[in-house]
């Protein structure tokens, strides 16, 4: 473990840490080929499966990035929980809670079966797919574009630009993705859909596009673990209840399926997208030991080549690897 300098925000512990990490990149990086990229969305085969990149955010202002840094990817799922945000600040909290639970399901992202089985009178989560869909049916405006709005307005405020719509991923999941048109009649038949579905599942696939960086999803890590704040410019940009709401529904929903493993395993707030995209919180911790980033970090990890459950198996080996050396886990 890297131990025994009295103040880990210093350009000399900078540079050991990102020794470190490069070391734990390259390691890690021979574990991509036990996953396969995702292959239901066309375009998103063709990405190269070897790639494995990283950046770690801290609250001090620390930032150490190793490996395949400059790869955009879209969001996938990781954008379930910008939705989930903009819809509880637009609708407020108990609008949007009484709409979805926050209840996870022990199922695949894209089950259906629990909403049959059980007759809900929601759906079980924001983060699968039939929640996700609810939620972004939430959200307010007419058309896809301006339901997207907020989300951007959010993003950009959050990272100081506006990402781009990844518009080739867009028209190949908006042209393949049948089960998510299947769970999307469901929810109409059922009463559950806010706006029009063609609409709706139009809004979904786009925000599943929007294209980022392991940057990016540091940067928001880095917020959420300061329930909100920016720490940089100290402004508010999520409220601290939601903020907390959506850490509590990534510790328990946010890797699906493998969500109680990694809570076990590496003990953080995340969320995983099907491209291969992390995002994970570590909020600030108190330890007798001196340890890196005691006053947390956003996390953000790519690595496209996927496990059986759709997260990054790279990048989930990567992050497990981290927490255990730097003690990250929040329990
Ligand atoms: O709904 C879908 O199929 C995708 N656009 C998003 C799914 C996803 O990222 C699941 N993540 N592990």
């Amino acid at each position: 473990m890297v131990q025994g300098t009295a103040n880990w925000n210093t350009e000399q512990t900078a540079e050991w840490l990102q020794e470190y990490v490069d070391d734990w990149v390259k390691f890690y990086r021979k574990h991509t080929n036990e996953g396969n990229v995702a292959s239901y969305i066309p375009l998103l085969k063709e990405v190269d499966p070897d790639l494995l990149g990283i950046t770690i955010m801290g609250r001090n202002g620390m930032k150490i990035s190793s490996g395949d840094i400059g790869q955009q990817f879209t969001l996938q799922s990781i954008s379930k929980l910008l939705t989930f945000i903009v819809a509880c600040m637009t609708r407020g909290i108990s609008y949007v809670l009484n709409r979805v639970d926050v209840e996870p399901t022990g199922e695949a992202f894209n089950s259906i079966m629990h909403l049959e089985l059980n007759e809900l009178k929601k759906p079980f989560n924001p983060f699968v797919n039939a929640g996700a869909i609810t939620v972004t049916s939430m959200l307010e405006g007419k058309t896809s574009d301006l339901k997207l709005e907020p989300i951007f307005e959010l993003l950009e405020k959050m990272l100081g630009y506006r990402p781009s719509l990844n518009v080739d991923v867009y028209e190949s999941e908006r042209d393949s993705s049948m089960r998510n048109r299947a769970i999307g009649y469901y929810l109409l038949e059922i009463g559950f859909l806010e706006s029009d579905l063609n609409i709706t599942l139009e809004t979904y696939f786009k925000q599943c596009s929007i294209d980022v960086t392991v940057d990016d999803l540091a940067k928001i890590g880095v917020i959420l673990a300061s329930d909100g704040v920016d720490p940089d410019t100290r402004e508010e940009i999520i409220p601290r209840q939601v903020a907390r709401i959506a850490k509590a529904l990534m510790l328990t929903c946010g890797m699906y399926d493998a969500s109680g493993k990694f809570a076990t395993y590496v003990g953080v707030p995340a969320k995983s997208g099907v491209s291969g995209g992390i995002v994970a919180v570590a909020p600030p911790r108190v330890r007798e030991e001196n340890l890196p980033f005691l006053d947390g970090c956003g996390i953000g990890v790519f690595g496209p080549a996927l496990d059986e459950k759709g997260n990054s198996i790279a990048g989930i080996r990567l992050l497990r690897h981290i927490a255990s050396q730097w003690d990250l886990s929040i329990f």
